[in-house]
């Protein structure tokens, strides 16, 4: 099966899941960003009488949404959210995530955190035993990039700045090769630590609950 096709049918088994069949009624949703949440979007549209609202982690998911007349909600005004669906760049055994190939990780990591279930939705490609492989983004404040590229550099990364990419925040993104990560939550802290780091696109203090390869969950 295609990468494609796999991620379409990973975005089909969740909304089929846990937004058709599932306890999900008439709630707010909390939508991710990326290529395979597009599809998970499209999937809504046959659901649409359960879904009140929606909450998005980035400008490009909250425009998909309201083209399907989806009403999209601010955070503050939602509280806590059900269910939050979303995609990610790898994710190990134990359900731990890189993030923010779409440069969305922050507002991704807001809305995970304000959602009591995080369905994460993946094609096999993306399935790794240690994390790493992937460039792990991390969002930075612009003034403090030099700044936080040294400490990466002094802690065995290679940094290499995202040129040309502004975040939905107005801030930049770093992407930290040539680590393997076998520490992720230790990795998230330490990370977490440097000033200017905005956020770290690692999720693994709070990973998903659930994770969906193609039609299977894992
Ligand atoms: C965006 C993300 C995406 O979830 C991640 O990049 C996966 O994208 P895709 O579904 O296009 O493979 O973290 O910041």
């Amino acid at each position: 099966m295609s990468q494609d096709n796999e991620k379409r049918l990973a975005a089909e088994t969740a909304a089929l899941k846990y937004v058709g069949n599932g306890a999900f009624k008439g709630g707010i949703i909390g939508v991710g960003t990326g290529s395979t949440v597009n599809f998970f979007i499209d999937e809504l549209t046959q659901y649409r009488d359960k879904i009140k609202a929606a909450v998005s982690s980035s400008e490009a998911s909250s425009e998909r949404l309201r083209k399907l007349g989806i009403d999209v909600l601010d955070l503050n005004a939602a509280g806590r959210l059900d269910l939050y669906v979303d995609g990610a760049d790898e994710c190990d055994p134990h359900k731990r995530l890189i993030k923010g190939g779409g440069a969305a990780l922050t507002r991704e990591k807001i809305v995970a955190a304000a959602s009591d279930k995080f369905v994460c939705i993946i094609d096999a490609t993306k399935q790794v035993d240690v994390l790493g492989k992937f460039p792990l983004p991390i969002e930075v404040i612009p003034m403090a990039r030099s700044l936080v590229a040294r400490e990466i550099v002094a802690m065995g990364g290679q940094p290499v700045w995202r040129d040309g990419v502004t975040t939905d925040n107005g801030n930049w993104i770093i992407d930290v090769h040539g680590w393997r990560i076998a520490d992720p939550v230790g990795l998230e802290t330490k990370l977490n630590q440097i000033t200017g780091v905005v956020c770290v696109g690692l999720f693994a203090s709070r990973p998903a609950d659930v994770v969906i390869v193609g039609n299977r969950e894992i």
